[in-house]
């Protein structure tokens, strides 16, 4: 693993990584670096092949990730902006298609940038005093990595346009109740059980993670006719591989299943 300036990467058992954004005196903001980073972390993880699902989050008490960078931010033009536009999406779309399983446990503010990053994760776990919201209305911006489109998929058109155009911060309940985020934990909290949840999916075995992410994340994009036929090529494409033969097999012979995670 490379060594890393704004990011930490840490095992944190079998299958399981722990990334922490550490940028604390800003607020963890994005910058160049640190989305090069965080693309580069992401790869070398894929690659590895022993972990299988990622916890992301950010250094300190106050936030996961308060936004892109506006100090970095203030002196682009168009063209800069584009170019950092297109790093902070072809991050979060490197995670969506992904064999590893993104969580994102948001520990404090997750603004901007940050609830893009957040939204970009497979699943969404914040404390309870977490406060997720895009204000780049407030800098006479929009959200440029992602923003618009998922919180529009996750939440839906209205509610969209509602936090985009005002800027509003809502606390993780009411994330929780548009659908954006999956569970509200106790302050301080919210680490350990997106460890834990870490750990159960890691348990699983891996073609079948794959192909259950892919399924669901290719349908989410497309029709319902694409997505179900995505749906049975995922499906078909696990009845050759050893887990599933071995984990039906194993229900029918009463006995629990040996995964070899092929
Ligand atoms: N970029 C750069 N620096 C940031 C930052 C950001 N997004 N957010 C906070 N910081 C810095 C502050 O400038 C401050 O630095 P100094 O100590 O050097 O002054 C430090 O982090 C601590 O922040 P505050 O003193 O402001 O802390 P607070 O508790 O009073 O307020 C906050 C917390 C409400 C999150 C506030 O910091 C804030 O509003 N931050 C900006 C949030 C924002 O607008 N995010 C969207 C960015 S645009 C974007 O993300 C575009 C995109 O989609 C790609």
């Amino acid at each position: 693993m490379p060594e890393y300036k704004f990011i930490t990467v840490e095992k944190k058992g079998e299958g399981v990584a722990q990334v922490t954004i550490n940028r604390p005196d800003v607020l963890n903001a994005l910058n160049v670096d640190v989305l090069k980073e965080l693309e580069c972390a992401f790869y070398e993880l894929e690659q590895g092949g022993d972990v299988k699902v990622v916890v992301l989050t950010g250094a300190g008490e106050k936030a996961f990730v308060a936004g892109a960078d506006i100090a970095y931010m203030k002196d682009l033009g168009p063209t800069g902006a584009e170019n950092f536009a297109e790093l902070g999406q072809k991050l979060t779309r490197f995670m969506e298609r992904s064999p590893l399983i993104f969580i994102a446990a948001v520990n404090g503010y997750a603004l901007g940038g940050g609830m893009e990053l957040a939204m970009a994760c497979d699943i969404i776990i914040a404390d309870e005093k977490a406060q997720l919201g895009q204000p780049e209305i407030n800098l006479g911006i929009i959200p440029g990595f992602g923003g618009t489109q998922r919180l529009a998929r996750l939440a839906g058109t209205k509610a969209a346009l509602e936090l985009v155009l005002s800027g509003r911060r809502i606390k993780a309940e009411e994330a929780r109740e548009l659908g954006i985020v999956n569970r509200v934990t106790e302050t301080g909290k919210c680490l350990e059980e997106a460890l834990n949840l870490a750990r159960e999916i890691a348990s699983k075995p891996a073609p079948a993670l794959k192909r259950a992410k892919a399924s669901i994340l290719e349908g989410t994009d497309s029709t319902l006719e694409a997505g179900l036929a995505s749906e049975r090529r995922n499906f078909a494409l696990l009845f050759d591989t050893h887990d599933a033969k071995e984990g039906l097999t194993a229900f029918v012979e009463k006995r629990k299943p040996q995964f070899r995670n092929m």
